[in-house]
């Protein structure tokens, strides 16, 4: 048991996961895999190969062709993709736009689960919507990230300063999200709302939910 600890952290965009998943994973000496990387990879994808959005057949067939793999000589160990550190094409305004149309495809989030618990085997911080439900629904902690839309539009456009329109795009993907693939908490999950509250204390209150859950394992 000791080295398979999956830590499942899933919320909204901008709910905070990706700090807290990234420092609860230093913390507890984890990987730290953050699967949006992996929608939003296939999103690149098929806009640079010109896949039809709506073809889930052609999306998955476009995915087995991406590597992902955890590279163990990062502190904390982090998803790689193609061999390379995911960076700013990432989070391109095209990507955004065309992110859950590819992940609402069925076969698309049957074939990133298995690769996800591929990777989270050993052991993992895993971030994402439906870590908690779906990917791993044994996972030994569970944490579902909330915060108001206002609190998360504002966090988004922070992150990406200078950017106009980040506001309209966070709530437009959000309907999108919640319409195409409407992700509720695990029904064992610890919900945390972050409204109002900065990274240290949802740090401290996550460590002191996942200490608890993990009985002192880590
Ligand atoms: O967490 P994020 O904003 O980087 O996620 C990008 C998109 O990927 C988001 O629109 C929802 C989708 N996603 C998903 O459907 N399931 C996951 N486990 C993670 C992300």
């Amino acid at each position: 048991m000791e080295g398979r600890t999956v830590v499942a952290i899933d919320g909204p965009a901008g709910s905070g996961k990706s700090t807290l998943a990234y420092r609860l994973a230093a913390e507890l000496g984890l990987p730290y895999v953050n699967t949006g990387i992996m929608y939003r990879a296939l999103a690149r994808r098929a806009l640079q190969m010109g896949t039809d959005p709506a073809d889930g057949p052609a999306l998955q067939h476009l995915l087995e062709g991406i590597g992902f793999e955890v590279d163990r000589s990062r502190t904390p160990p982090s998803l790689v993709v193609d061999g390379a550190m995911p960076g700013e094409e990432l989070v391109a305004p095209e990507v955004e736009a065309l992110v859950s149309t590819v992940a609402r495809h069925p076969e698309v989030r049957r074939a990133m689960a298995e690769r996800q618990r591929e990777l989270g085997r050993e052991g993992a911080v895993m971030e994402g919507r439906d870590i908690g439900t779906v990917v791993f629904p044994d996972a030994a902690a569970k944490i579902f990230l909330d915060a108001s839309a206002d609190e998360r539009a504002g966090r988004r456009t922070r992150e990406r300063e200078g950017e106009a329109g980040v506001a309209e795009g966070l709530a437009e993907r959000d309907l999108r999200d919640a319409r195409v693939n409407p992700f509720v908490p695990a029904s064992d999950a610890v919900l945390v709302d972050t409204t109002g509250a900065g990274p240290d204390e949802v740090f401290l209150q996550a460590l002191r939910v996942v200490r608890e859950a993990l009985g002192g394992r880590r």
